[in-house]
């Protein structure tokens, strides 16, 4: 079994890579961007020709927040595009066995009812703040898809709800809502400061899930499923969510800082509610197993033992 793990050094990628040396996958082949820029679509196709791989799995992605991709509209939609396109592509070319690609939650309408259905894509408009990001994971989706009907591929796409783990991005700037909480409480403690200050009222509801837990689903997946037992894609998440202010409790007691959380009321909170229906990964036998406060006290001890993640 030849694997090619694409995008191993991010925060899926490197739990996919982990999961898999677990469970004692011997030939996996990862390239980080020197080596081979999965933009390059030459190269990309040269590259599976030589290797001849017999699972694909695609996590690498051009990946931001709502300022980077208000700011690069173009690059989340032609870069994003072009990877996919090139590795799916690449893929058919050389007969890989089977594929998985991620797409993401904001795949899904901006007023999507609760919790979100796979069959809510498409129903109605987009967040627009990060449209070019979630046309392009539609794409994906939509062409993993099309080789299937049309040429009897197995190739799986699976949505993630938000992610926080080992190996997680603390950027002052663009981390996730997990990690950036953890620097913030870490530094404020540290610093012996007695406030915390969280953006809006704390009330809106998020879900989170640990980046190994996502890896286990995943592995799970291509282990056990084809393409027509999953349909479209699939939701991959906890199925349970927590107000901000409860996450923000959490990562308070993980971190051990004795002070006060305070909520900036100038600034917004954004949607009320974002909670995917797991109710088809859940019906196939797979749930997942990490509580949130075990999976934040992991990544604390992460973070606490890799100071190059803070710089
Ligand atoms: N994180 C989440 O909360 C979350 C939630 C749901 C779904 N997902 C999905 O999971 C996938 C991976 O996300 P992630 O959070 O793991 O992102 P990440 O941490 O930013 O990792 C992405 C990886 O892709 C690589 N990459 C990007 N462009 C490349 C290129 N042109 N050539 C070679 N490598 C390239 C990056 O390499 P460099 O390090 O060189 O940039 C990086 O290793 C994405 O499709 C994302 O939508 C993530």
């Amino acid at each position: 079994m030849k694997v090619f793990l694409a995008g191993h050094k991010g925060l899926v990628g490197s739990a996919i890579l982990k999961k898999l040396k677990q469970e004692g996958y011997q030939n996996i082949i990862v390239k980080d961007r020197r080596e081979l820029d999965l933009l390059d679509t030459n190269r990309v196709m040269d590259f599976f020709k030589t290797e001849k791989f017999d699972w694909v799995f695609l996590a690498a992605a051009k990946v931001g927040g709502i300022y980077a991709n208000d700011t690069y509209p173009v690059d989340f939609l032609l870069d994003n595009l072009k990877i996919q396109n090139n590795i799916i592509e690449a893929a058919f070319k050389t007969e890989v066995k089977k594929l998985l690609f991620l797409g993401s939650s904001c795949i899904y309408p901006k007023n999507a009812p609760q919790p979100i259905k796979e069959e809510y894509l498409l129903t109605s408009p987009l967040e627009p703040t990060n449209e070019p990001y979630a046309i392009a994971k539609i794409a994906g989706i939509k062409l993993c898809n099309a080789m299937n009907k049309q040429y009897g591929t197995n190739y799986i796409s699976v949505m993630p709800c938000n992610l926080y783990g080992i190996n997680d991005n603390y950027h002052p700037e663009n981390a996730h809502a997990v990690p950036m909480l953890i620097r913030r409480f870490h530094e404020t403690k540290e610093k012996g400061l007695d406030e915390v200050i969280i953006w809006g009222t704390g009330t809106p509801r998020r879900e989170f899930m640990f980046n190994e837990d996502l890896a286990d689903a995943i592995l799970f997946l291509m282990k056990n499923k084809d393409a027509k037992d999953i349909g479209e894609f699939i939701n991959i998440g906890t199925g349970t969510d927590v107000t901000i202010m409860e996450l923000a409790n959490i990562i308070k007691e993980v971190t051990g800082f004795k002070g006060e959380i305070k909520n900036d009321l100038t600034k917004p909170d954004g949607t009320m509610q974002k909670l995917m229906d797991v109710s088809k990964i859940n019906a196939l036998g797979w749930t997942a197993k990490t509580g949130l406060k075990e999976g934040i006290e992991k990544t604390y001890q992460d973070f606490l033992s890799n100071p190059d993640t803070r710089l």
